[in-house]
């Protein structure tokens, strides 16, 4: 015991030897609610121990943090939950609920007597504790130990949620990403308070989940032929090429995946896409496809699609197909929405059918939209017969929305407004703000996407548009589609720190969103990235390259950083530039021969941006389709 005391007494006696901190020091993502600075810190002891209430959902918490804290400190970390001893860190809580905290809010004051955070719930103390992780030094996110001085300093924050629903979906169907993968990205997310993770487990690539009473969804349409370069236009794969790249989730492996998101307070949101992007199912049952010949199908390996990836709406066979995928689905994951897909359906291949036209006959349906509304309506009922709610991507408004059914905005706003509008619950996920999969700075610095999306544009989304009822947009999500995303490094690069701007827009209040408080935030979250060997995009620093014609027809270039502050020094000698060079300050005229410009951005003395090196037949030929269109 009195070895205790002294030991934390040592942790006393180092408060207020750094000086005042301020909060843009602090460097929370997400941004809370409400922060209140002081002076000094607490540094945590030799012996640190954190005491804990007694209750089975804290126990997750301390373990995280007991974890987390031993890995890097090196530190002997003890937890308690009896009270005679003082304890560094405290997570308690509350017997009487703080009800302006909801179940995910908490309560974090640090002072020279230590960490104490509270909550109404254990989940409030999980973000309690990321909270008080990204106020120790960056170190903690190492795997390995550090003796560095590990202060906190004195704050007293008060925190919740905006959104009860924070998400983020991985396509683990265009490039498999393994358990272990998984494992990692729930790791990642909950650093910025995440807490739902949807997984889109089906499409014309690969199905990914073992589904018992179909085996041949596993056994024929898990695996592909592992093509390297750009997805989209790979060759059509020949005879020889071995099926082999893929895989898909045991029941065990979900079952295992569920409870390891659930120890860290995200849900697992199931996504299974019918009847467009079904691919896989129709290779794995041909008879579940309008079209005659797709018994010979097979799983797309990134080829040009030219075969009908669709469910035949008016077989029986369909519904009984997706009422066992939907029996075992629902029982392997918890979470109260499976989500069925419904986007991007090709009706084409419907409308030369005998058997579509019969059911538009019976069903009195005068458009293939209707077509698609009945089948979502019937998928509805499926689900919900399994005490499951029903999600899906907004053109299952298209030909009328079943009663209950809840939307996924993707294209705009627009659809979830619609939907709310009439009183269905809604996330969103547009794609002008959320679509992870998108190019983050100039094409020629990123593999190849037929759109971009810069941080400083996640950082305008805004899930609630001012029209509609709160109470039924749920939330946001961001979406990473993987087609170009080949391994796991890059499902990293394209996810921070865009995700970074998508926690900040679903979790802090909109009031206290800044552009300009945010992303000197997120360079701090970079070396901390650093530290955990995150990948992240550095394209934040390159600038955009806009260009156009002189009266002479020379090339004009204007470059804009959406970090200010920043120098870009270049060349057009095809050199590579340092800040000896000359430095931007004005749009720049070509020299008439110049082959290509390079570019290089830095803030003072430090080079921070990627060498760019812009060929100029590439912004003459981006003027020429200009002049075109
Ligand atoms: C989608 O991006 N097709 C939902």
């Amino acid at each position: 015991m009195k070895r205790f005391t002294l030991l934390l007494c040592c942790g006393i006696i180092t408060f207020g030897a750094f000086g005042q901190t301020t909060q843009t020091s602090l460097a929370i993502i997400p941004e809370p609610v409400k922060v209140i600075n002081k002076k000094g810190h607490f540094t945590l002891p030799a012996r640190t121990i954190i005491e804990a209430s007694s209750h089975t959902g804290v126990l997750a918490v301390t373990n995280y943090l007991k974890s987390k804290l031993t890995v890097a400190t090196g530190k002997n970390v003890v937890v308690k939950n009896t009270f005679t001893t003082p304890a560094a860190i405290k997570l308690l809580l509350y017997t009487k609920a703080d009800t302006s905290l909801g179940k995910e809010g908490y309560h974090l004051r640090v002072t020279a007597k230590g960490v104490v955070i509270q909550a109404n719930e254990p989940a409030g103390l999980f973000y309690g504790v990321q909270t008080l992780v990204q106020l120790l030094p960056k170190e903690i996110e190492s795997a390995e130990a550090h003796h560095v001085a590990w202060t906190v300093p004195f704050v007293d924050i008060k925190d919740y949620p905006r959104f009860a629903w924070r998400g983020l979906m991985l396509d683990v169907s265009r490039h498999f990403f393994t358990k272990e993968e998984v494992k990692q990205y729930i790791d990642q997310m909950v650093r910025y308070k995440f807490n739902l993770l949807h997984m889109h487990l089906t499409d014309d690539e690969g199905w990914r989940v073992e589904i018992k009473s179909l085996p041949r969804l596993t056994e024929v349409a898990a695996h592909n032929v592992k093509k390297i370069g750009e997805f989209g236009s790979f060759s059509t794969p020949t005879a020889d090429e071995p099926r082999t790249y893929g895989g898909f989730y045991t029941q065990d492996d979900i079952k295992e995946l569920v409870q390891y998101a659930k120890n860290r307070f995200v849900d697992i949101m199931p996504e299974v896409d019918v009847p467009g992007h079904s691919l896989a199912a129709v290779v794995a049952y041909p008879e579940l496809s309008v079209t005659a010949g797709a018994d010979k199908y097979q799983v797309r390996s990134g080829e040009r699609m030219r075969v009908d990836n669709t469910l035949n709406p008016s077989s029986e066979k369909t519904y009984a197909f997706l009422d066992k995928v939907v029996t075992e689905v629902a029982q392997l994951f918890p979470f109260g929405y499976i989500h069925m897909g419904g986007d991007e359906c090709n009706k084409a291949y419907w409308a030369k059918s005998d058997s579509v036209k019969a059911l538009m006959q019976r069903e009195n349906l005068t458009t293939y939209e209707e077509v698609q509304s009945y089948f979502e309506k019937r998928l509805e009922k499926i689900v919900e017969s399994k005490g499951k709610k029903f999600m899906g991507w907004d053109e299952i408004i298209e030909g009328g929305l079943g009663p209950d059914a809840a939307v996924m905005s993707w294209r705009g706003m627009k659809g979830g407004i619609t939907a709310a509008k009439a009183g269905h619950e809604v996330v969103m996920s547009p794609t002008t703000f959320a679509y992870l999969d998108y190019m983050q700075s100039d094409r020629i610095m990123e593999p190849h996407v037929y759109a971009t999306l810069r941080l400083n544009k996640t950082y305008e989304f805004e899930p609630l548009p001012d029209s509609v009822d709160a109470k039924l947009i749920l939330g946001g999500q961001a979406n990473l589609w993987t087609e170009q995303v080949f391994n796991m490094r890059q499902v990293e690069y394209m996810t921070w720190p865009r995700g970074m701007a998508i926690a900040e827009d679903v979790w802090s209040p909109k009031e206290k969103k800044n552009w300009t408080n945010f992303y000197p935030k997120v360079e701090k979250q970079f070396a901390r990235l650093n530290e955990a060997e995150i990948k992240y995009a550095p394209s934040v620093y390159d600038p955009d390259f806009d260009a156009s014609f002189t009266t002479d027809s020379l090339i004009r270039v204007t470059l804009t950083t959406e970090i200010p502050g920043l120098d870009i020094y270049y060349s057009f000698d095809n050199s590579y530039p340092d800040r000896y060079y000359p430095k931007y300050t004005e749009p720049l005229v070509a020299p008439k021969d110049a082959t290509q410009l390079r570019v290089i951005t830095y803030r003072g003395k430090e080079p921070i941006g990627r060498m760019i090196t812009m060929p100029m037949a590439e912004l003459r030929q981006r003027l020429t389709r200009r002049r075109r269109n």
